[in-house]
């Protein structure tokens, strides 16, 4: 099997490469290691990018050497510091103990490694087999300190991918605190890029922004305690003409849930520095000798034909090597939720009905969500108190989902674990579990309050709660919520000198809870959830397989949040529903199909009461079910490409294809209505142009080249939001 990992230990050249990228670094004076090249594969490498020797005024070079034509501050490097030559934003700071918070990391060594090995206590992605991927570690050293810091990049073969990340290890004989410590710094000379972040809002979650990287910083960061509806955490370097389908895209995803920050700065010479990491805004940690600090992992994608790409490419990584939920190469089943149909006001009584005429439409599970435990009529109460509250289900919990069982579907359950009311039994006897500052009120948000995860107390009583209710075997799914950001950021279990730690503390408790979990009960399907979107990572992925995209269900908004997501995230990871009209969250009337087109591009359910359709809308929710059946595989595991953006232009389309080219789902939405419309047509991507394919509606068969090239018209609709389905099948051609 080809070596993906080639040393030049005479030259110090590292060359990680598969069949479609590269990625060169070498050693540089001084002993610094620098950056080289990624991007498209090269066979070879003969030194011509060895960085040229220019004097640059008031860019001061190395320590006790004369040589002015070589700085840390133009050179581009693998791995900065404070204290240093070089003016950029860092990629890590320490502080030690004498106050001094200079280091000078200086190449050691390195070792190759066959797979990809995991990261304590952190989600990432994970090689099946050794085979799939190499990895190099590279070791940087701080004499002074005794820190020796690790870098880690893996190159999987199959896919255009390198992971990356950082340990930190105290060898030293003193204790340091850690203020900054970056998973990746990645430095370009001569690119002109653009960025595309996805910023947002609770229910208008991941819209695209593309703008010019201009000199000085940006940044997209969240400081809100996870990884927020407000930035997500990836950006994409895409050059100016960088479309869909052609150009470079690089794409940088943090496997993490907490504050993230991603930092963007192009320099006096126009050269670029990325760094990506926990946000160091509020974060320190304490370092003590013998000890170490693993940061979480970036993955990077690259591109050569556009985002479309760059997107599969996580999708497949996401998908299939950071999911790890036996529901990963599973069918995910079909729901009803009762939160739009009822909110909090239900008893067992009035929700029986919607079950029973679920298992009419075929509807596969009943998702029972907020408001079943403690004494929760409204959002004020009972956050911590996970038992059955009995005026609602006065024959247990288990009565319900027996009966839910005995209709033949699934049985769901909301919790929100990581949460407390004040009026909760919990609150009564342990006031001390709430995150608080000492002698300041704790702000509420949804009138509701944090648990401290960094305490292990909390996280055992949180484990014991949410087990003793999944014990009993009746919960199939779980719908894993987080209705508010963290904020009075510390932990009465911690010293003063490590609150700074509290921010990745509390994600480090949530990643431990969610591994206890998951593995104790490996056959439910988790669902991750955070107010809609708001904690919607690769991080997550590692534990729950699919995550509620957004608390707006209305399908035009869908359109964007879910095209946004796709930037970053497969389609198999976005759950989205058919709800009612007038929609909740923004008051708008769209057609029964058009919300059924929109949630069936994703993991598909239902939002609504279902007793209060009239039967040609029940009619509609069987032949969705149909159709959705018919190609569920294909939306969970196809190729997804984005044909046209709402963002762009009056329509949103979408394909997807199966991995043998023999089957494709195509959806295209046409926002508004217009009295002289111009005409559209729609050209599909991804087909095998040697192929035909038949319409299954119309029995019509065209050529796959035929689809791509010509496209077709879209029909000239007389109503809003409307919206086109179309499910073609390869055929032998007649
Ligand atoms: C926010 C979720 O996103 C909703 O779907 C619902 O579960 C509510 N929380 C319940 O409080």
């Amino acid at each position: 099997m080809t070596k993906l990992i080639e040393v030049d230990e005479q030259q110090q050249i590292f060359h990680l490469h598969n069949e479609q990228i590269s990625y060169l670094l070498t050693v540089e004076a001084g002993q610094t290691l620098s950056h080289l090249y990624f991007g498209k594969r090269v066979r070879g490498y003969h030194g011509q990018l060895t960085y040229p020797r220019v004097d640059r005024g008031f860019s001061g070079n190395l320590p006790g050497s004369n040589d002015r034509t070589f700085s840390k501050d133009t050179l581009p490097r693998e791995y900065s510091s404070a204290g240093e030559m070089d003016y950029h934003l860092p990629a890590t700071v320490v502080r030690q103990a004498d106050g001094a918070n200079a280091l000078n990391l200086q190449y050691v060594g390195y070792t190759v490694l066959e797979g990809k090995p995991k990261l304590a206590g952190l989600p990432a992605a994970y090689v099946e087999d050794d085979s799939e991927a190499e990895t190099l570690v590279i070791t940087l050293r701080d004499e002074v300190t005794g820190l020796d810091y690790q870098l880690s990049y893996t190159i999987y073969r199959a896919l255009p991918v390198i992971t990356r990340s950082v340990k930190v290890v105290n060898n030293g004989a003193q204790a340091v605190q850690l203020e900054k410590v970056a998973s990746m710094q990645l430095d370009f000379v001569d690119r002109d890029f653009e960025v595309i972040s996805l910023p947002g809002a609770h229910v208008n979650e991941r819209h695209p922004e593309r703008r010019p990287v201009s000199f000085g910083v940006q940044s997209f960061e969240s400081r809100r305690g996870t990884s927020s509806h407000q930035m997500s955490p990836f950006i994409a370097l895409v050059d100016k003409q960088t479309d869909e389908f052609s150009g470079d895209a690089y794409g940088f995803n943090f496997v993490y849930s907490g504050n993230h920050k991603f930092s963007l700065e192009k320099d006096q010479l126009a050269q670029l520095r990325l760094l990506v990491g926990i946000n160091d805004y509020n974060f320190t940690w304490k370092l003590e000798p013998s000890q170490s600090f693993q940061t979480p992992e970036v993955l990077m994608a690259y591109s050569d034909q556009g985002l479309n790409k760059m997107s599969q490419t996580f999708h497949q990584l996401i998908g299939k090597r950071v999911v790890r939920s036996k529901y990963r190469d599973l069918k995910r089943p079909i729901v009803v939720n009762n939160w739009e149909a009822t909110y909090f006001d239900f008893d067992e009584e009035k929700l029986k009905p919607i079950v029973a005429e679920a298992k009419q439409l075929g509807i596969e599970m009943f998702v029972l969500d907020d408001g079943w435990f403690g004494h929760r009529d409204d959002d004020y109460s009972s956050l911590g108190d996970w038992q059955v509250f009995a005026k609602k289900f006065p024959q247990g919990l288990g009565h319900f989902a027996d009966y839910v069982h005995n209709q033949g579907l699934k049985f769901g359950l909301w919790f929100e674990p990581e949460m407390i009311s004040y009026d909760s039994d919990l609150y009564r006897q342990h006031p001390e579990y709430l995150m608080q500052v000492p002698n300041r009120a704790p702000s509420p948000s949804r009138s509701q309050y944090i648990l401290d995860l960094c305490q292990a107390e909390v996280r055992d009583n949180v484990v014991e709660q949410v087990a003793t209710i999944l014990s009993q075997g009746q919960v199939d799914y779980v719908k894993w919520d987080m209705n508010r950001h963290l904020s009075d950021i510390y932990s009465l279990s911690l010293p003063a000198d490590r609150q700074g730690e509290v921010y990745h503390r509390y994600v480090l408790g949530y990643y431990d809870l969610m591994e206890r979990l998951t593995a104790k009960f490996p056959d439910v399907l988790f669902e991750g959830c955070s107010g809609g979107g708001g904690r919607f990572d690769a991080g997550v992925a590692y534990y729950m397989p699919q995550i509620w995209t957004s608390d707006n269900t209305d399908a035009l908004a869908r359109l964007t949040i879910q095209m946004g997501t796709s930037l970053a995230f497969p389609p198999s990871m976005m759950t989205a529903h058919v709800s009612a009209v007038p929609n909740h969250q923004t008051g708008r009337v769209t057609p029964f199909e058009t919300r059924g087109a929109a949630a069936m591009s994703a993991v598909f359910g239902y939002e609504l009461d279902l007793t209060k359709l009239t039967s040609a809308e029940k009619a509609a929710v069987k032949e969705q079910i149909a159709a959705y059946n018919q190609m569920r595989a294909l939306v969970l595991e196809g190729k997804f490409y984005r044909l046209k953006s709402p963002l762009d232009s009056n329509q949103a389309a979408w394909n997807f294809v199966s991995a043998d080219k023999k089957q494709v789902f195509v959806a295209v939405f046409n926002v508004l209505a217009q009295a002289q419309p111009y005409l559209t047509k729609t050209k599909l991507a991804g087909l095998d142009k040697d192929k035909c394919y038949r319409n299954l509606a119309t029995g019509q068969v065209y050529g796959g080249d035929e689809l791509m090239n010509l496209g077709f018209y879209d029909p000239v609709v007389r109503h809003d939001f409307a919206s086109q389905t179309y499910l073609f099948e390869a055929v032998t051609e007649e």
